[in-house]
Formats: structure tokens, C-alpha cells, sequence
């Protein structure tokens, strides 16, 4: 048995949480390496819908360990609301799940700096989630964080809470605006979260280590994706974290030779939320119709989702970029009433045609998409359990995708349920999930 990444190949809402939560029974730790709270992963268990935001996907399923790595940003009010939630629905979350103690965590202010920030006439907006997520990774990589182990050593989270309020609030005296937080409340309502999430709390890079020691097999569940990662992605249109392959390492602490495959998730077609560039975004009818077939609409903030083709070039960047050993395509049931399928093989950037992702929006913006254009299938693909049943032209649209990006098709998805899923007899993928 392996140890797995299951990460996201286009811009998030690939699907998967579905992916994590179907193959979860197949392993002993499932694990959340980078961002927060801005990731909704949604799974149906028959007609039950989850949606987890900051714990893995893998607490669904009993008897697996659900581990929040360091490299995730904590916000402890949205945490213990999301381990409510999952109690009740009488998940035992508490005998599950175990917290990294090098995680960094997220303050109100973190959320309002992000406001004030999205809200600046001067720039423009990456419209972001609202969490705080970004502000927070700000302040780890400027080394003034707080991290779970400081929040549950009170003496010492009191004076690393004072220098951090002392900190912000010179930043707003200096900006002229006003500080009016009442943050005697605040540490103590921080303080009460940290005896709520005490418990929890583990050193999880030795979990893990001792874990693997023990071949027992680890699954990492990517949030975001790679056209999001703060290094990889359409910067600055992009999330504050490590969401591809290497942030697995970085965000678990687990060393790279420990990894045995890496598998990428994606839609049939494209979508995008929040602002940034997008090549095959299609405003049109087409694509209205797309965003009804699909259900696209953010399951962390319901705002509409921005839908296009799927995009060659950039499936085969975040493949390169993250290694891909195999691709799982999603949502293939959404075309079923396609006539003719866009399908985006090469970018005209300015009159010169290339494959390749540019770096700069200057470049990203006037993309002209060249298509090449794929029968549909004109027909309900839901129920269908294997590749032979599929209707040939659907299996032809996903050869075009396996042949076009270089990296092999391990699955399809055809609607949300766990039952809805083909795993591609004799592929890698089906390999590493043995
Ligand atoms: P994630 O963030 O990558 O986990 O994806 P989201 O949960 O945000 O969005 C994916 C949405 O598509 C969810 O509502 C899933 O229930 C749904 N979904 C996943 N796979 C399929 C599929 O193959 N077909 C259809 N119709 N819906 C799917
Ligand atoms: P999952 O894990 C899709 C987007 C936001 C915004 C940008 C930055 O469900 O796939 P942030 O709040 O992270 O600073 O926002 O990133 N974004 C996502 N888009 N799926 C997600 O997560 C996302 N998480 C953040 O819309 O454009
Ligand atoms: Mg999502």
C-alpha cells in the first residue's frame, strides 16, 4: 500500500474531497498540508452531504486517523464550529483527529486586515474567501505567527499575543485607522479555545513518521490547487500556501522520499472562483449552461462559479509541475448534453502560438485559446460503472485528454456519490490504491 497525494491540477473545486472521502478506506492517516478554512471539500455518503472545511476529508470514515498538518492556518472559533457540526452528525471527531503543533493560527484581525485590503480602490482585488487566510500566512512567513504549541502555553502565548497586538497596532496607527478591538476579550475567548483544542494537539511530523515506520499507508488531501499555489499559480491571483505536490512534504513534515504516488484531480471542463486570469472562461450561454449542469457555485462562500473548457496547456504545467502519475477526471457526467466539446490545446499569446504557461497577467490576459472541437455524447452517463459501457464518444473525449496532456486517465467520476466511479482497470492508479 502507498502513500499518496491527491492534490488539485486546475484551480480548485476539483472534486477532491470526493476522491479523498472514496479512497479514505484504504488508509490509516489522512492528512490536510496547507490553507484553512477557504477550502470547501464536499462528499455525499448516500443522500448525507459534508462539507469539511479545515479537517480531512478521511474523518468520515471510521477508524481513520484525520491529521491537520503544520503547513494549515487554524481558526480556532471556525475549527471547534466544524467539529460541532461533524459530532452531531455523530462523527467522533475528538478520537480522530490530531492537530499539528506547529500549525500557525488566525485571529479576527487577520479577517479584517484581508478586508481592508480587498477593499483598496488603488489595487485590485484577488477576491479572496474572507478567512483570514492570507494575512495569517503573512504573518508566519514574517516570523511574528502564532502557532498552536504557543497558544496552549498560556504564559507564553500572553506575551507573544502582546508584541503581535503591539505590532498591528502601530500598523494601524500608522495607516490612520482606527484600533478598536477589545483584545483583553480576545485572549481570553483564544485562551478558552486552547484548553477546547488541547487535547488534540500533536506533534504530527512524528505521527507520521512512526506511522509510516509502521507501513501503515498516508493520504494527502490537497486543498486549492496548483494554478492557486503561491509559487506555481496566477500570482498574485493565487491563495498564500503550498498547494502543490511539494507542499505536502513541507506542510506534513514528511520527506519526499516518502511519497510513493501523486495523483492529480480535475474537471472535465474548467472552473474558477474569485478573480485572476482564465483563458477558456466562457461567459457565454454554453457556459451558463455548464455552471447549472455542474451545481458551480462556492460551497465555502455560494458565490457563482466562473466555468470554461478544459485547458491542455495548463493541465500540462500543473503535471509538470507536481508530477503527476496519474489524473482523475471529474464531473464528465456535467457534458453529457454537450453538442461539441471545446477542447484548448494551444494559447495564441499576441500572435505567437504556445503550449507553454506564461508567468506575467500581461500575457495571461490576452490568451487567444486555440480549440480543437470534440463530439459530445448526447447522453445521461450517470449509473455507469465501467470505461466499456461509457458511450464511445466519451470514452474518445477522455482519450483526447490522456493522449493531449501526457498523463494517464486512473479514473472518472460521473456524479458526487462514491459509487459514482470508475477506476481504470490496470492503471497506476488502480497500482497505488492496492
Ligand atoms: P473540492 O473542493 O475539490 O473537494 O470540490 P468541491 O466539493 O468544492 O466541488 C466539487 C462539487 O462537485 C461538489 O459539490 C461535489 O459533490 C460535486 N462532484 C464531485 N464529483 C462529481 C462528479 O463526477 N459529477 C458531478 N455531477 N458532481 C460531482
Ligand atoms: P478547495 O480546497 C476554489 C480562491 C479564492 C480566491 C483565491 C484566494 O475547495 O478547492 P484565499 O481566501 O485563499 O486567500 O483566496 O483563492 N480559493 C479557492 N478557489 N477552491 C478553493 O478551495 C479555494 N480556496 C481559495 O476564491 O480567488
Ligand atoms: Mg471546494
Amino acid at each position: 500500500m502507498s502513500n499518496l497525494i491527491v492534490l488539485g491540477a486546475q484551480w480548485g473545486d476539483e472534486g477532491k474531497g470526493k476522491m479523498v472521502d472514496l479512497f479514505s478506506d484504504k488508509f490509516d492517516y489522512v492528512v490536510r498540508y496547507q490553507g484553512g478554512h477557504n477550502a470547501g471539500h464536499t462528499v455525499f455518503i448516500g443522500p448525507t452531504k459534508y462539507v469539511l472545511k479545515l479537517i480531512p476529508s478521511g474523518i468520515l470514515r471510521p477508524g481513520v486517523r484525520a491529521v491537520i498538518g503544520n503547513g494549515v492556518v487554524i481558526d480556532p472559533a471556525a475549527l471547534l464550529e466544524e467539529i460541532a457540526t461533524l459530532e452531531k452528525a455523530g462523527i467522533p471527531v475528538a478520537s480522530q483527529l490530531a492537530i499539528s503543533n506547529r500549525a500557525h493560527v488566525i485571529f479576527p484581525f487577520h479577517r479584517i486586515v484581508e478586508k481592508m485590503s480587498e477593499a483598496r480602490t488603488d489595487r485590485t482585488a484577488i477576491g479572496t474567501t474572507s478567512r483570514g487566510i492570507g494575512p495569517c500566512y503573512e504573518d508566519k512567513i514574517a516570523r511574528r505567527g502564532i502557532r498552536i504549541a504557543d497558544l496552549i502555553d498560556t504564559d507564553n502565548f500572553r506575551a507573544l499575543y502582546a508584541n503581535l497586538i503591539a505590532d498591528k497596532r502601530t500598523i494601524a496607527e500608522a495607516f490612520g485607522i482606527p484600533f478598536d478591538l477589545d483584545v483583553d476579550a480576545l485572549r481570553a475567548q483564544y485562551e478558552e479555545f486552547a484548553e477546547r483544542i488541547r487535547p488534540m494537539v500533536a506533534d504530527t511530523a512524528i505521527l507520521l513518521r512512526d506511522a509510516m515506520n509502521a507501513k501503515k499507508p498516508v493520504l494527502f488531501e490537497g486543498a486549492q490547487g496548483t494554478m492557486l499555489d503561491i509559487d506555481h499559480g496566477t500570482y498574485p491571483f493565487v491563495t498564500s500556501s503550498s498547494a502543490a505536490a511539494g507542499g505536502a512534504c513541507t506542510g506534513a513534515g514528511v520527506p519526499p522520499t516518502r511519497i510513493d504516488g501523486i495523483v492529480g484531480v480535475s474537471k472535465a471542463y474548467i472552473t474558477r472562483v474569485g478573480g485572476g486570469p482564465f483563458p477558456t472562461e466562457d461567459p457565454t450561454e454554453a457556459g451558463e449552461r455548464i455552471r447549472k449542469a455542474g451545481k458551480e457555485f462556492g460551497a465555502v462562500t455560494g458565490r457563482p462559479r466562473r466555468c470554461g473548457w478544459f485547458d491542455v496547456p495548463l493541465l500540462h504545467y500543473t503535471a509538470a509541475v507536481n508530477g503527476f502519475d496519474s489524473l482523475i477526471i471529474t464531473k464528465l457526467d456535467v457534458l453529457d448534453e454537450v453538442d461539441e466539446i471545446p477542447v484548448c490545446t494551444a494559447y495564441k499569446i499576441n500572435g505567437r502560438v504556445t503550449t507553454e504557461m506564461p508567468a506575467t497577467n500581461r500575457e495571461l490576459e490576452v490568451i487567444e485559446p486555440v480549440y480543437e472541437m470534440v463530439p459530445g455524447w448526447k447522453s445521461s452517463t450517470r449509473g455507469i460503472t465501467s470505461l466499456d459501457a461509457l458511450p464511445a464518444a466519451a470514452r474518445r473525449y477522455l482519450d483526447v485528454l490522456q493522449e493531449r496532456t501526457g498523463v494517464e486517465v486512473g479514473c472518472v467520476s460521473l456524479g458526487p456519490e462514491r459509487s459514482e466511479t470508475i477506476i481504470v482497470p490496470g492503471s497506476k492508479l488502480e497500482a497505488l490504491l492496492r
